[in-house]
């Protein structure tokens, strides 16, 4: 285990999963209004290069907007509605900018695991760009940040834009030679689908000096034998549920 680890056990996904718009700064307001100290979010670029937090490729599902979000300026995107589709009380909520939740997390002193979620195709460039933007906002020698992503070429990406700053790879499915590749790209971590996560995988990663992470982990049971694993992180939705304190598992 690395000294510089950057997270907490808990984890609030997207902000704060779904008790409010995903990957907005209301959902993370929402998260650390029950205790929540660290928050994964999805990251990738407007056509002009600006990062911000946004899950899916298209703005079809989250704002009244339709089509692909990466060929849209910043303009453009920073004007939707990315809070109506939950509930009216979001109504109005903006998408945020990478440099909006920077500036949110640092004040508050919260750690941040960033996903790279590029837009289809622009895999290496967002990892640079979205590297080379954390590098400018977190100013600290030891910021508290993680980045992680499904994509190789991400990590690739951001290892070249900012090798100091720590990489994790997204596993959806323990496809052959996950292992070797995550120490290919230099990563720190692997965060796993909750149900790939068992002792041998655990002590594969600790053995090696990685930590072991899964996602989305929103049922107490499953919870409770991931912990019992000895895992490092918890992804959740259900911040409502968990309490943000090491190995605490309600509900
Ligand atoms: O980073 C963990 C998790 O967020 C990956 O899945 O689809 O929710 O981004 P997804
Ligand atoms: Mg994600």
């Amino acid at each position: 285990m690395t000294a510089a680890w950057p997270l907490p056990l808990w984890i609030a996904h997207r902000g704060a999963g779904k008790l409010a718009p995903e990957n907005t700064l209301a959902a993370f307001r929402l998260g650390a209004s029950h205790g929540y100290r660290a928050f994964e979010c999805d990251v990738k670029l407007s056509a002009d290069g600006v990062p911000f937090l946004l899950h899916d490729a298209t703005l079809n599902r989250t704002t009244p907007a339709h089509g692909v979000a990466g060929e849209r300026p910043w303009s453009t995107l920073s004007r939707l509605d990315a809070g109506g589709w939950h509930s009216a009380a979001y109504a109005g909520e903006p998408l945020p900018s990478l440099e909006a939740i920077a500036c949110y997390v640092q004040r508050n002193g919260f750690a941040l695991n960033i996903e790279i979620k590029p837009t289809p195709g622009q895999a290496h460039a967002t990892g640079v760009a979205v590297a080379a933007a954390c590098t400018a906002l977190w100013q600290a020698a030891a910021p508290a940040l993680l980045f992680s992503s499904f994509e190789a070429e991400a990590l690739r990406g951001a290892r070249e834009s900012a090798p100091a700053l720590p990489r994790a790879l997204l596993l959806d499915k323990l496809t052959p030679g996950w292992f070797e590749l995550a120490q290919g790209l230099g990563c720190v971590a692997v965060v796993t689908q909750h149900r790939l996560m068992d002792a041998p995988v655990v002590a594969r990663l600790h053995a090696a000096g990685l930590h072991a992470l899964c996602y989305t982990v929103n049922d107490a049971d499953e919870a409770r034998r991931l912990l019992a694993l000895g895992v490092d992180g918890l992804i959740t939705d259900a911040v409502d549920r968990f309490a943000a304190e090491d190995g605490v598992v309600s509900g």
